[in-house]
């Protein structure tokens, strides 16, 4: 009998030879050709590895030296830490109970139109991507971080999710061609690097025409009461923690609570955003705004009828002073996190 491991691995060429033609050269965008044991460009001739099932199509941004570039500080950090822990999940089926337990990835998974093709970019340990691919879609994570990647790979390989696909790649640097995805989803990931403007820039390029991108931010006003706690936890040398309620509740593991105060508390770095600046970057790029969690119209709950590839009241400039209020008093408990769901224009 042939291996699982094998088995897994042949689909994973198989897909890779299939779909070839929508990777590029992460350094000059030239076409890449599938080789044995890796990927080659036709243009520059760079070869990118293919290690323990993990395409490396990671490229380091070539940046001025007087800009700031945390790409490797966020790396190291991720590698040791690599988030979300899946220590909770033994199985698909655990996987599907927590994850629709939470109503931003059932409205995701009931929703997101069918046949589209999907990427998540920062998919850290490939959650989302693996839960998103059950229901018989094709879901591609990438990030830069290869022990998250192997994660992802592991409970991919072990759950038979042979619709997750997953690569190492930069991205501000990517790794496939423009307008090769009718979904672009990055949560929790653009605060984490020096140019959050430029990182969006670069994922909205991938974006088809009439396709969607989400993004998750951490939020200006949300966020304040987790700096308040990041300041007594470093003076308390993390005494306390029952300040946050993730980092002592008795329900998940240690293991998951140990990623969560990493992630929220020790992270090296993290920028803070607002709607209105986001709109900003909408208006840059033509992306029309669909809907928001929460939502920008105050007093409105989300529930499971919420339709959120459909556009939503956008609300004035008043709406927004109480919805930022509101994410001071509350936003907090999910660690102060906004998310944006926009559409770039058909053609
Ligand atoms: C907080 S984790 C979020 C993981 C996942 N999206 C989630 O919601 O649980 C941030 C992830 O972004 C990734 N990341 C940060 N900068 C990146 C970059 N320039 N290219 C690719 N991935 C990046 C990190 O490696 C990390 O896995
Ligand atoms: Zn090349």
């Amino acid at each position: 009998m042939i291996p699982k491991e094998n088995t897994a691995l042949n689909k994973e060429t198989e897909y890779l030879h299939q779909t070839i033609a929508m990777f590029c050269c992460p350094k000059c965008n030239g076409d890449l050709k599938a080789a044995e044991n890796s990927l080659d460009c036709v243009t520059c001739g760079s070869s990118y590895p293919i290690i323990d099932g993990i395409p490396r199509l990671f490229y380091s941004n070539e940046w001025d030296t007087s800009q700031e570039d945390v790409t490797d500080k966020m790396k190291s950090f991720y590698e040791e830490n690599p988030f979300p822990s899946y220590d909770d999940f033994d199985s698909a089926a655990s996987l599907i109970d927590k994850a629709r337990q939470g109503l931003f990835a059932k409205l995701l998974d009931d929703q997101i139109p069918f046949g589209t093709r999907v990427i998540e970019c920062g998919c850290g340990t490939g959650q989302l991507s693996n839960f998103l691919s059950i229901a018989n879609r094709t879901l591609i994570g990438v990030d830069m971080c290869i022990n998250s990647l192997k994660l992802a790979r592991n409970f991919k390989d072990k759950n038979s999710l042979d619709r997750a696909h997953f690569y190492q790649m930069n991205l501000f640097r990517p790794c496939f061609k423009p307008q090769s995805f009718g979904l672009v989803i990055s949560n929790g990931v653009l605060h984490h690097t020096s140019d959050p403007y430029q990182a969006f820039v670069s994922i909205a390029n991938l974006v088809s025409p009439g396709g969607y991108i989400l993004i998750g931010l951490y939020h200006k006003y949300g966020r304040l009461a987790t700096d308040v706690r990041r300041v007594i936890f470093n003076v308390t040398k993390d005494k306390f923690k029952f300040l946050d309620r993730h980092a002592v509740d008795e329900h998940i593991s240690s293991a998951k609570r140990k990623s969560w105060f990493m992630d929220q508390y020790k992270n090296p770095h993290e920028s803070k955003h607002t709607v209105t600046e986001v709109l900003g970057w909408l208006d840059k790029v033509s992306f029309k705004f669909v809907y928001a969690i929460p939502k920008t119209v105050p007093f409105v709950n989300i529930d499971e009828s919420e339709r959120i590839f459909k556009p939503d009241k956008l609300g004035n400039w008043f709406d927004r002073v109480i919805v930022n209020t509101d994410m001071i008093i509350k936003g907090h408990k999910e660690g102060g996190f906004f998310i944006i769901i926009a559409r770039k224009p058909k053609a």
